[in-house]
């Protein structure tokens, strides 16, 4: 059965769907977008999603395709209109239709706004058990990595080297140091404490990382903020990664180097159980979208680096009702 997306404004079936050949988002991948869990019908760590839109917007001054509130409605109406339990949201924003040309079109044309949705197996993913595979690329994108453009030509290349190699994810690499990986962030454990680079331009903050933050602290496990050259992560005692997609992914094996014996370690299966709990706990008791979580359109943080520390940390993990 062909799902229903979202077109400006539009319910549609996916085989009816059109954008306009002269969209930004197509011509020159002026555009942002957010990947949201859904579990048990109920979007996982929705509001940060929308605060790291609301950055993502800002830094490329691009207009808020419409109100929070209607992006609000519109996910939950997606979830509705799909019958979706487990997968994905996928909602792009780009800053619309005009003739081309390099600078922002005056007027500004009315902003495109699409979503679809993709039914995953994210709680009992069968790579969680096994662990994945993954290997080292150079980092060939450009500056502003913490922007969450749909400008994925390098991350398209390093995933595609990986899979050639019988892999799952590429971690990328910048002056010796890894910075992320393709389409998720990066991590390795030693002697308990899990070490994960910081947050700066080279990285996109990730929304499943600042989670995993704040479950670590409540939980007594120690995260560093450091580099690390792939070097290091050979003789890791575990690694791991953590998208939206993916929650929290063992990885038992980098550039051929068996990671923890080739089996996910105990570090790593604890930070997904409490995660797993977590998203299902909160999945399971439908709640309202709270007023709180709705001033979280307001002003992103002003410094590029303080993308984590924003009022969100009460909202996170708040799991949106359907309608
Ligand atoms: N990717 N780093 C990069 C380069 C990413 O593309 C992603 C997410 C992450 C993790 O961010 P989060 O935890 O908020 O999903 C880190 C999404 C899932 C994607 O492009 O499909």
């Amino acid at each position: 059965m062909a799902r229903t997306v979202f077109v400006n404004g539009e319910y549609l079936p996916e085989t009816e769907a059109k954008i306009s050949i002269f969209d930004r988002g197509f011509l020159f991948a002026d555009g942002v977008y957010e990947v949201s869990a859904v579990v048990n019908g109920k979007l996982v760590d929705y509001p940060a999603h929308m605060e790291r839109l609301a950055r993502s917007l800002k830094e490329l001054r691009m207009d808020w395709p419409c109100t929070r509130a209607e992006l609000d409605a519109m996910h939950l109406e997606m979830i509705r209109r799909n019958a979706l339990h487990e997968g994905i949201i996928y909602m792009q924003v780009t800053r619309g239709a005009a003739d081309r040309a390099f600078n922002f079109p005056k007027p500004a044309p009315k902003s495109t706004l699409i979503a679809f949705t993709q039914t995953m197996a994210l709680v009992s993913n069968p790579n969680a058990v096994t662990g994945v595979k993954v290997i080292t690329t150079p980092d060939l994108r450009w500056a502003r990595r913490d922007i969450k453009t749909v400008m994925l030509l390098a991350p398209v290349l390093g995933k595609q080297e990986a899979y050639d190699k019988g892999a799952h994810e590429a971690w990328m690499v910048e002056a010796g140091q890894v910075t992320e990986g393709t389409s998720s962030n990066a991590y390795i454990v030693r002697n308990g404490k899990v070490i994960t680079r910081g947050l700066t331009n080279e990285i996109l903050a990730g929304c499943t990382r600042r989670a995993l933050f704040q479950l670590a602290t409540e939980h007594g496990v120690e995260i560093i903020e450091r580099s690390f050259t792939p070097a290091e992560a050979y003789e890791a005692d575990e690694a791991f990664l953590t998208s939206a997609s993916q929650f929290v992914m063992p990885i038992v094996e980098i550039d051929g180097h068996r990671i923890g014996g080739g089996q996910p370690g105990p570090v790593v299966r604890k930070l997904r159980e409490l995660f797993l709990a977590e998203a299902g706990r909160l999945g399971g008791s439908p709640r309202e979208v709270r007023a709180d979580n709705l001033r979280l359109c307001g002003p992103p943080p002003g410094d590029r680096n303080s993308q984590c520390q924003s009022a969100a940390g009460t909202a996170r993990w708040t799991v949106s009702s359907m309608v």
